[in-house]
């Protein structure tokens, strides 16, 4: 048996935050923003909403999917999590939802991989599915961004938004065609510290704290390398690739990996200008936009890569 990715959808805040309205009580330009990043806009949950939890978001995502695919919650064996921030330490926020959804039947648990969570999530979805210890595995991303950067820091709240991404692994037969090929994933513990959601000492409000100028040469070093290992491993090459959909950090930052991998910019997935960081959401917003727009066709080859707080990075290589 293999895993294919047999759906993918999104829920997205109505709100859109613009740069020109960040500038408004930030010391920023939109000229700025959209220079170094490459982001026009977010979309940000509304902040008089302050009961809103990432499970609310993740748990609205996942019935949408099932909706899409007309899918029976007890049919889900696993619940893959990702989101910055869980609404507890303990118990997981993946738990939270299969309460919520009524997946009674699967086992659920989060991984803290920050905007490195997708490459991950596949990989650990896939070794189930194959292992035959799971059918139908739900990968979740949910982002609340906007309730953990400090709108105060230019630094860094510019950079992010909201929203949540859903992704289906399905076990098909070795036969079929589709499915996840080969996974690369990678840790390094020294970094740790570039990349934070820590704790106000005073009023225990969670602020992401950020060395942008360290994440942004690993990010560029580390995609690509990752994708390249991946190919090897699968046999492939460079060209193969159909499309190339990388979490949508900085458009200098997914030029520089197309570029390292010598793809043109058409086959570069690119979303960053109208959702900002959407961290673990970011790939699925950007898949299902490509998939419901036609640009990804049955029988593509997609390389999907990441890399977030950790530090941790991966690249999955998928036949649609
Ligand atoms: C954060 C990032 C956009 C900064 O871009 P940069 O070109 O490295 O900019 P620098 O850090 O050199 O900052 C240049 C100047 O702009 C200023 N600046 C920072 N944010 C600003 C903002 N929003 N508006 C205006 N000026 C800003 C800095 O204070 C600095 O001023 P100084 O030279 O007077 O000290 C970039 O490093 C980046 O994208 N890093 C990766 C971040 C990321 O993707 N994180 C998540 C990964 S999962």
């Amino acid at each position: 048996m293999k895993a294919v990715l047999s759906a993918v959808t999104a829920y997205l805040p109505e709100k859109v935050l613009t740069n020109q309205e960040i500038s408004t009580f930030l010391d920023t330009s939109d000229e700025w923003i959209l220079t170094r990043t490459g982001i026009r806009e977010r979309r940000i949950f509304d902040r008089l909403q302050t009961d809103l939890k990432s499970s609310d978001i993740a748990a609205e995502v996942a019935l949408k999917l099932l909706r899409m695919q007309n899918l029976d919650p007890l049919k889900i064996d696993v619940i893959i999590l990702g989101s910055m921030y869980p609404d507890f330490v303990f118990p997981s926020t993946a738990c939270v939802v299969q309460g919520m959804i009524g997946a009674h039947n699967a086992l659920a648990f989060d991984i803290t991989a920050a905007c490195g969570f997708i490459p991950l999530a596949i990989q650990q979805g896939d070794m189930m599915i194959r292992a035959g210890q799971a059918k139908n595995v739900l990968i979740i991303g949910a982002e609340l961004s906007s309730r953990v950067v400090d709108w105060t820091d230019r630094n860094t709240c510019v950079l992010f938004g909201d929203g949540a991404g859903a992704l289906l692994l399905t076990s098909v037969d070795d036969s079929d065609p589709r499915g996840v090929i080969a996974s690369t994933l990678k840790s390094d513990g020294r970094f740790t510290s570039i990349l934070q959601l820590k704790k106000d000492e005073v009023d225990q409000a969670h602020f992401l704290e950020m060395d942008g100028k360290s994440v942004f040469k690993i990010a560029v070093n580390e995609m690509a390398d990752s994708v390249k290992e991946t190919l090897n491993k699968a046999g492939l090459q460079e060209k193969d690739i159909d499309w190339l959909i990388p979490h949508q950090a900085n458009i200098r930052i997914l030029d520089a990996t197309a570029k390292k991998l010598g793809l043109p910019a058409e086959k570069l997935i690119v979303n960053v200008d109208r959702y900002g960081n959407t961290s673990s959401a970011s790939i699925p917003i950007a898949l299902m936009e490509a998939v419901e727009s036609g640009k990804i066709k049955q029988g593509d080859l997609i390389a999907l890569v990441a890399v977030g707080g950790g530090m941790n990075w991966g690249c999955n290589l998928i036949r649609y």
